[in-house]
């Protein structure tokens, strides 16, 4: 049995990942005065750098009693509002939000030692601005929306191919609708913090707060600013 006080119990291969990490320093003097300027500035540089699913963020949801689920999504806009993902309306997350709005993203970008921390209120995006979108997605992901009852128990992948089928079948040469159950959320931040992971541990927290409850991103007066502790 293993010794709960052993120290050689941490000498494991988990614990022995130790990285120093050397991500950049974030100053107040270089942070941009709003947080839409500071997230495109960051994202464009993590594009550049070729980082795969740049756009991929962890949405962290819980019930009203306090259950939380969190998986990644995709950000498919961010603009004055907030951030705007898609999915399905009638999916776990969907039931999550609909009890409570209060959620939180968080992008994952350890190559470059930085993270950004969202932590806002979800609303559904208007059915125009979706079907906007559901448009421009490849005709393979259209039917997926439809075929999918995304979060429900499948007997066999083969029920969820054979949907798919019959629904290529149906739609044969025309436009796929976007379904009644498939479109966007906006997550409308109350704070968004840039992390840059620093040498021994003593990392960058620069935190955007919004003095608004329908904050603009790009206005800087719309927002407080505070260095947080590592
Ligand atoms: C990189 C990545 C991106 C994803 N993007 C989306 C997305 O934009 N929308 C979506 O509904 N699911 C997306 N998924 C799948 C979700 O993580 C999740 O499995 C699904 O939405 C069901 O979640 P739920 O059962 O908690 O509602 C993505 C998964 C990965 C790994």
């Amino acid at each position: 049995m293993t010794n709960r006080n052993d120290e050689s119990r941490f000498l494991n291969e988990y614990a022995k990942v130790r990285v120093d990490y050397s991500g950049q320093t974030l100053d107040e003097a270089d942070l941009l005065s709003h947080p839409l300027g500071q997230f495109q500035a960051w994202y464009a540089e993590v594009v550049d750098l070729g980082i795969p699913e740049p756009n991929a963020m962890v949405l962290s949801t819980s019930t009203t009693s306090g259950a939380v689920s969190a998986r990644h999504v995709l950000l498919k806009e961010v603009d004055r509002r907030g951030f705007i993902f898609f999915s399905n309306y009638q999916s776990d997350k969907a039931r999550d939000i609909q009890q409570n709005p209060s959620v939180a993203l968080t992008f994952s970008w350890i190559a470059i030692f930085r993270q950004v921390l969202i932590s806002g209120v979800c609303e559904k995006l208007s059915d125009i601005e979706s079907a906007t979108y559901f448009k421009t997605r490849p005709r393979g992901a259209q039917i997926a929306a439809h075929a999918s009852e995304q979060s429900e128990v499948l007997l066999s992948r083969t029920e969820l191919e054979e949907r798919y089928v019959e629904l290529e079948r149906e739609f044969e040469g025309s436009e796929i609708p976007k379904p009644e159950h498939w479109g966007g959320y906006l997550v409308i931040p109350r704070s968004i913090e840039f992390w840059s992971g620093r040498s021994s541990r003593l990392h960058d927290r620069l935190r955007f707060i919004s003095l608004n409850p329908q904050p603009d991103l790009s206005k800087a007066q719309d927002w407080r600013i505070e260095r947080k502790s590592p």
